[in-house]
């Protein structure tokens, strides 16, 4: 949309050659998203340039189509489109398992902190400002790649700590916003799903036992990944129980038999929360007070 030259006159050097000599992986198709015909074709002319093949497109909506027919290794995307905006298609690709692993560099004269901080929100792997080099792309370009082949050989790792009010509410959104996480991770949509039931099961606990409902005392959820699982733990700052002496709530052995207890003693329906959790896990266990459960679960092989 812009009228800006991408590239200045006399930049394309020797040194842009000698730049892309390293070893690293480079793309092989490129997927280049710009309505502006010139900018677009130069883009493709500067990656043919380096054998690297370009799929150009002229509108965001065509983005998709090209993804799944091309499967691009990299995506240059302008942010100002006829019919949609970079960001939201930087957005759709990142949050889809198939396709968030395509490095994804925004393509746009705006540079100011706003636009680069919504460009970081949307998963975007680089940004490259208007007018730029041939060096600078290609710099873009190489870094990009280098996320992928870490992202590859490593996964998304790392841990993540929330204190989050004790309401349900709170809970079932900070869940949500994880699952965004998960799809970083090889897990199916269906081991997604039944964490998500999990922790939702546990917080809930955490919440109501632990906590009694006070939502003023905080909730602790920490997510970690590494290259075989994820990791959840949910702490309260309840008194804890014993596990291993919970009459009123179901157990494998005997599913039901604990349904009497709970009518005897006036406690509401339920009591297979913990049960439910187990059998949808891989580990699960509680610290000896009984106020902090940690949930595993394993990444499938392929
Ligand atoms: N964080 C916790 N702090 C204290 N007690 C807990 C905690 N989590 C579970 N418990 C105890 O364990 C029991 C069994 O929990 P479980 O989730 O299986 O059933 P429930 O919460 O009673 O019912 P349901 O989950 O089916 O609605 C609870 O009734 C409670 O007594
Ligand atoms: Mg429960």
């Amino acid at each position: 949309m812009t009228c800006q030259p991408i590239v200045r006159a006399g930049e394309w050097t020797q040194d842009s050659n000698r730049h892309l000599a390293g070893f690293l992986p480079m793309p092989r198709n490129v997927l280049i998203v710009d309505d502006e015909r010139d900018t677009n074709d130069i883009l493709a002319s500067l990656v043919q340039a380096r054998d690297m093949t370009p799929i150009q497109v002229f509108a965001g909506e065509a983005v998709f189509q090209a993804v799944r027919e091309r499967k691009p290794d990299l995506i240059l995307l302008d942010l100002m489109l006829p019919d949609t905006d970079g960001f939201t298609v930087c957005e759709k690709l990142k949050r889809d398992r198939e396709t968030n692993l395509i490095p994804v560099i925004l393509v746009t004269a705006l540079n100011d902190a706003h636009h680069r901080l919504s460009g970081v929100r949307v998963g975007a792997n680089g940004y490259l400002t208007k007018p730029f080099t041939p060096d600078q792309l290609f710099a873009a370009i190489e870094e990009a790649m280098d996320w992928h082949s870490e992202h590859q050989q490593h996964g998304t790792h790392g841990e993540i700590n929330f204190d989050i009010r004790s309401e349900p509410t709170f809970l079932q959104q900070t869940n949500d916003y994880l699952s965004d996480l998960y799809a970083h991770t090889p897990l199916t949509e269906r081991q997604i799903k039944d964490l998500k039931q999990v922790v939702l099961e546990m917080g809930g606990n955490a919440i109501e036992w632990g906590h009694r409902r006070n939502p003023e005392l905080p909730l602790r959820l920490t997510y970690r990944i590494d290259a075989e699982k994820i990791t959840i733990v949910i702490r309260d700052q309840g008194p804890g129980f014993n596990p291993s002496q919970i009459p009123h709530a179901a157990s494998d052995e005997d599913p039901i038999g604990h349904l009497d207890v709970r009518n005897e003693l006036g406690i509401r329906e339920g009591g297979f929360g913990i049960m439910l959790a187990k059998g949808l896990v891989d580990e699960f266990s509680y610290n000896d007070k009984g106020n902090e459960v940690t949930l595993v679960k394993r990444f499938p092989r392929d």
